[in-house]
């Protein structure tokens, strides 16, 4: 195991840190020989943390900083996105010589130890402009002086969305333009945005994604799963958008993360996400939404498929490219 090398995550509050746990037991499915550490913040709940014991090697509580910046985060319609300031603190991890960030909303789908060979800073385009890097996987070096920089940075110049996504593309500003080797593949952050924005490509390519980015104001945990069907549901945002790396990530969740969960939480009830029979009657989300099921769509939906030049993108044709996937993934 190469102990001065480790992935990094970050969950400031119980919802993220539902995303963390699924990141890490799928990187410990696929093998890692690295570390597996997370961040967390103070209010993160004791059973959770326990959880996240279980699975990372390092689960270091860190105060939660934030831009504040209202105006900026107004512009991406995310006014929740100011405590991405807290990612800075994984500069601070100097236990470690190479690490790899990945936001608590990725999820792995292979073995992906080779992104240690980069350097600081690799990251792969982000979808919305591709000479920014999307900050929701990147290779550093932790270096107080690095971090002290950064501060220093942010508070001089701020944020230009406000989180730290904003900051950390004007600090690392040749990344557009130097050294090719910083740029990670796409399938290194497959945004699940990519794929209805360029549907062709991602059937193209989208066979090859080594990680999925659960990117956007809706996140997996926010709709509702029925283990018995394997049917993702609920929330207004179609569950259809993210695809089958929906189901990938609520499989992996119902399997490997809630029965830990279950045992933490003992007597006490918890959002389990899961609709449920008799067993757990007790633990389900009295409150989580009914909507349609996964495949019915909204004619907004409809339109917006339409518009997005594809009918049919749910469809067999792009499920047979997921299954082997899914088929490897579960076996
Ligand atoms: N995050 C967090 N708490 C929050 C918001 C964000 O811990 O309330 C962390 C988490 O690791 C998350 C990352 O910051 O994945 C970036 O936020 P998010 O993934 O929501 O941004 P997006 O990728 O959707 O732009
Ligand atoms: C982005 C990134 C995310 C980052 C956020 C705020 O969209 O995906 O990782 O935290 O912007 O800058
Ligand atoms: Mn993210």
């Amino acid at each position: 195991m190469a102990a001065d090398q480790a992935f990094v995550t970050l969950a400031t509050n119980d919802r993220y840190a539902k995303g963390a746990m699924v990141l890490g037991q799928s990187l410990r499915n696929y093998k890692t020989t690295k570390r597996l550490v997370v961040l967390i913040g103070p209010h993160v709940a004791d059973q959770c943390r326990s959880v996240l014991d279980s699975i990372f090697d390092e689960v270091c509580v860190v105060d939660v900083r934030d831009s504040g910046d209202t105006a900026h985060l107004a512009l991406m319609k995310r006014p929740d996105l100011g405590v991405t300031f807290t990612k800075l603190h994984c500069w601070t991890l100097t236990q470690y010589s190479k690490c790899v960030f990945m936001d608590a909303d990725t999820l792995v789908l292979s073995n992906i130890d080779e992104l240690f060979e980069r350097e600081e800073l690799s990251a792969a385009p982000d979808p919305g402009w591709p000479d920014c890097f999307n900050s929701g996987v990147f290779v550093f070096r932790p270096s107080n002086e690095t971090y002290q920089k950064l501060l220093t940075f942010s508070s001089e110049n701020g944020s230009f969305d406000g989180g730290d996504q904003g900051v950390l593309n004007s600090f690392f500003n040749t990344w557009a333009t130097e050294d090719i080797s910083k740029h990670l593949p796409f399938i290194y952050n497959l945004s699940s945005i990519a794929i209805y924005t360029y549907l062709p490509a991602f059937k193209q390519y989208g066979h090859e994604a080594k990680v999925v980015h659960f990117l956007g104001k809706v996140k997996p945990w926010d709709y509702s799963y029925d283990p018995q069907t394997g049917e993702v549901r609920g929330h207004s945002m179609p569950p259809e958008r993210h695809s089958d790396f929906l189901v990938l990530w609520w499989k992996l969740y119902a399997t490997s993360v809630l029965p830990s969960l279950r045992l933490a939480y003992g007597e006490t009830p918890f959002h389990t996400g899961c609709t449920e029979n008799t067993a757990h009657a007790g633990m389900t989300d009295a409150s989580a939404p009914t909507t349609p099921p996964a495949l019915q769509m909204s004619s907004e939906e409809r339109k917006e498929r339409w518009e997005a030049g594809q009918a049919d993108y749910m469809g067999d044709d792009s499920f047979t490219h997921i299954e082997r996937k899914l088929d490897s993934f579960l076996k």
